[in-house]
């Protein structure tokens, strides 16, 4: 279990404790998180859950698979070195108060 605080473009913050196992799109989407689509539901196949993690942090995550990073190519703003998939990264106690932030537009 972690609590992750997602940082929507406008500003708002929204700090959800998210089950080990939940990705962070499934936590954002359950939560009324706008920032985060996740048209394709998780299967790695829309980049419309498009996130920002916190630079400091990334270490704690698990590395990007290929299917993400090829996903990456595709995201609807800028991609920055810590850009990520929000479906990709699943929730476990390494990620407490993990800071994630939204782009302007996921499409
Ligand atoms: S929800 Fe579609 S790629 Fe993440």
């Amino acid at each position: 279990m972690a609590n992750i605080t997602f940082i929507e473009a406008c500003g708002q913050e929204t700090t959800i404790n998210l089950p080990d196992g939940w990705s962070l799109m499934q936590g954002a989407t359950a939560n009324g998180v706008d920032g985060i689509v996740g048209e394709c539901g998780g299967s790695c196949a829309c980049a419309t859950c498009h996130c920002y993690v916190d630079e400091a942090r990334l270490g704690d995550l698990p590395p990007p698979s290929e299917g993400e990073l090829d996903m990456l190519e595709n995201v609807a703003c800028e991609r920055r070195p810590n850009s990520r998939l929000a479906c990709q990264i699943k929730a476990t106690a390494a990620l407490e108060g993990l800071i994630v932030r939204l782009p302007e537009s996921q499409e």
